[in-house]
């Protein structure tokens, strides 16, 4: 593995997640593994548990530890090519990136979508030119089209609580929120749990179908219950449309989760990648039940997080 942007960086998903079940019995077993390296992290945008697990993570592993808050402390970056930096912009992301890769021996980068030019978001314009300039490795701390290291975890997260033979149903919904959000968390999830041995679905409502390229042959119900029947992992999320990108088309029906649906399904348990605005996305009463999975989610990350560092110092996969 050269880089961690995608599942499609993960050859073997079965011995990433062997691999990460090992880590997680003795997280400390491997602390000269990073020794005298230094690990980079930069956010264009706020975060807590990205910022934090992946300190952790590298503290795990006896890296240093660098955080650059770009989006307030560094220069402002231009990334067009060949153009003349007479307007706004201080610093080109070419010097920026190669700069960076002199002082790290991993590069993670956050820099969400703007959400106004679909084309321009799905094209990656942040995490493209640090892997096109950068000469380390670089690893996604989530970008504007995906979130593979929550991705990692939600997966470590199924593993480790699912004990019956046969996979287990899992449905990612859509919920309701006050502001467009991006497509990351949905469209990372979904590409996972299409590699993982789950049955996987999805559920949104109309005009808000994600971008085909990460639903792939996923069946995608526009009625919430129906697709929830007999779940035994319930992924809620809210993101905007896709299709009007960036919107909010209007919904017709109450799409949050409440103490309701955990009377009519006592055994699904309950995942959100956090931060949830509560009983707006998810109901108090799930939130804070035995049902909910999130805080096991948030521990993975830095499991998640380990484990790619681990991979990228030493492959062993
Ligand atoms: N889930 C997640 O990525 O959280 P942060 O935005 O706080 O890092």
């Amino acid at each position: 593995m050269k880089n961690f942007t995608s599942v499609h960086d993960i050859k073997n998903i079965k011995g990433i997640l062997s691999k990460a079940l090992a880590i997680k019995q003795d997280p400390f077993s491997n602390k000269s593994l990073g020794q005298n390296k230094t690990l980079g992290l930069v956010f264009l945008n706020p975060s807590l548990r990205t910022r934090l697990s992946s300190q952790q993570a590298g503290w795990n592993l006896g890296m240093h530890v660098q955080v650059l808050n770009a989006g307030q402390d560094a220069w402002t970056w231009e990334f067009s090519e060949g153009t003349v930096m007479d307007g706004s912009t201080t610093e080109h992301v070419k010097e920026a990136a190669r700069v960076l890769s002199r002082y790290c021996d991993v590069i993670g980068i956050r820099a969400f979508p703007l959400l106004q030019d679909r084309e321009e978001d799905y094209s990656e314009p942040v995490l493209s030119a640090f892997l096109k300039y950068a000469t380390v490795p670089v690893v996604s701390l989530e970008s504007a089209t995906r979130h593979p290291l929550q991705s990692f975890a939600d997966l470590i997260t199924i593993e480790q609580t699912w004990k019956e033979a046969r996979p287990p149903k899992v449905v990612l919904t859509w919920a309701p929120h006050t502001k467009a959000l991006p497509h990351c968390v949905a469209n990372s999830f979904s590409e996972w749990m299409i590699k993982a041995d789950v049955d996987f679905s999805i559920a949104n409502p109309i005009g808000y179908d994600l971008s085909p390229e990460f639903v792939q042959d996923t069946p995608v119900y526009h009625d919430q219950m129906e697709a929830l029947k007999d779940a035994d992992y319930v992924y809620v999320k809210n993101w905007s449309s896709f299709e009007q990108y960036g919107t909010m088309p209007p919904v017709e029906k109450d799409w949050m989760l409440g103490e309701d649906f955990l009377l009519k399904n006592p055994s699904a348990r309950i995942m959100h990648c956090l931060p949830v605005r509560r009983n707006l996305e998810l109901g108090d009463a799930l939130l804070d039940s035995n049902n909910q999975l999130v805080y096991e989610q948030a521990a993975n990350r830095t499991l998640a997080m380990q484990t790619v560092l681990s991979e990228l110092l030493s492959p062993t996969l």
